[in-house]
C-alpha cells in the first residue's frame, strides 16, 4: 500500500504561526486579566478562534462574564492584532526541512492538502508562496466539528479522492494528532514527546521529517 495523500497542518508545522497565535491571545488576555503560560497554550493548538477564546475565559474564571456579541468583539480584537504579525510573513518564514519535505512527498506522485482550522491559512500560504503546492484547502468555515474531530482530515482526503488509510497527515498539535487518528490516516507528529504520544510516528522539528523513514512506518502498519 502506498502513501497517496499527504495532508498538512499549517500553523507550526509549515510555518511558525503558532507562536504569533499564543503572543496575539496573551495580548487580548493581559487586555481582560488572564494570564496563561506555555503549557497551557498547548490546549489551544488546533482549536477553532472562538473554542480557544472559551477554553481562555474558562481558564480564567471568566466563562459567564462575556454575552456572545461580546465574545466575537474579543475574537475579532485577537484576529486583528495576529492579522497585523503575520503581514510580515515571507518565504523565509518557511519551516525548516519543510520545502525539502514538499518537494519529496511530490516527487513521489503525493497529492497535497491542507486541513488547517486558520481561516487566515489561505494567506499565509500566499504569503509563503506555497499556494501552488497543494491542490485543495479545506474551509475551516465548512465544517461541523473541529479538531480532535477528524472532519476536516476526512473531507481533505475526499477532495482529493482518496480513501483515508491512502493518506497521511501532519500534525504539531495533540487535538490535530487525534483527529488523523480518528480519521483512520497514518499521523505524523511535529514535538515533543510528551505531546506527540499518539502520534504513529513523530519528530521533534520539522527538519527531521524524513519521507522514506515515514514510508517504511507506514508500510509497516499496513
Ligand atoms: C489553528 C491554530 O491552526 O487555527 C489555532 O493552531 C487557531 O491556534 C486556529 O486558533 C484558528 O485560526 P484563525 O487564524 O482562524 O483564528
Ligand atoms: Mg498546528
Amino acid at each position: 500500500m502506498a502513501i497517496k495523500g499527504v495532508i498538512f497542518d499549517l500553523d507550526g508545522v509549515i510555518t511558525d504561526t503558532a507562536e504569533f497565535h499564543y503572543r496575539a491571545w496573551q495580548d487580548l488576555g493581559e487586555k481582560i486579566g488572564i494570564t496563561f503560560d506555555r503549557a497551557f497554550n498547548e490546549n489551544l493548538k488546533g482549536i477553532s478562534r472562538m473554542d480557544s477564546l472559551n477554553l481562555i475565559l474558562e481558564h480564567g474564571n471568566k466563562a459567564d462574564d462575556y454575552s456572545d456579541a461580546e465574545k466575537e468583539a474579543l475574537a475579532t480584537d485577537k484576529n486583528d492584532d495576529y492579522k497585523t504579525l503575520i503581514e510580515e510573513i515571507t518565504p523565509t518564514d518557511i519551516l525548516p526541512g519543510i520545502q525539502t519535505f514538499l518537494d519529496a512527498c511530490i516527487a513521489k506522485g503525493m497529492k497535497l492538502a491542507l486541513a488547517s482550522a486558520s481561516k487566515n491559512g489561505p494567506a499565509i500560504l500566499d504569503r509563503l508562496e506555497l499556494t501552488d503546492y497543494f491542490e485543495v484547502t479545506v474551509d475551516p468555515a465548512s465544517l461541523k466539528n473541529g479538531k480532535p474531530d477528524p472532519e476536516i482530515f476526512l473531507k481533505a482526503a475526499k477532495l482529493l479522492h482518496l480513501e483515508p488509510f491512502e493518506c497521511i497527515g501532519v500534525e504539531d498539535a495533540e487535538a490535530g494528532i487525534q483527529s488523523i487518528n480518528a480519521a483512520g490516516m497514518f499521523s505524523v507528529g511535529v514535538g515533543s514527546p510528551e505531546s506527540m504520544k499518539e502520534a504513529d510516528i513523530f519528530v521533534e522539528n520539522t527538519q527531521e521529517l524524513d519521507l522514506e523513514k515515514i514510508i517504511n512506518k507506514y508500510k509497516k502498519m499496513r
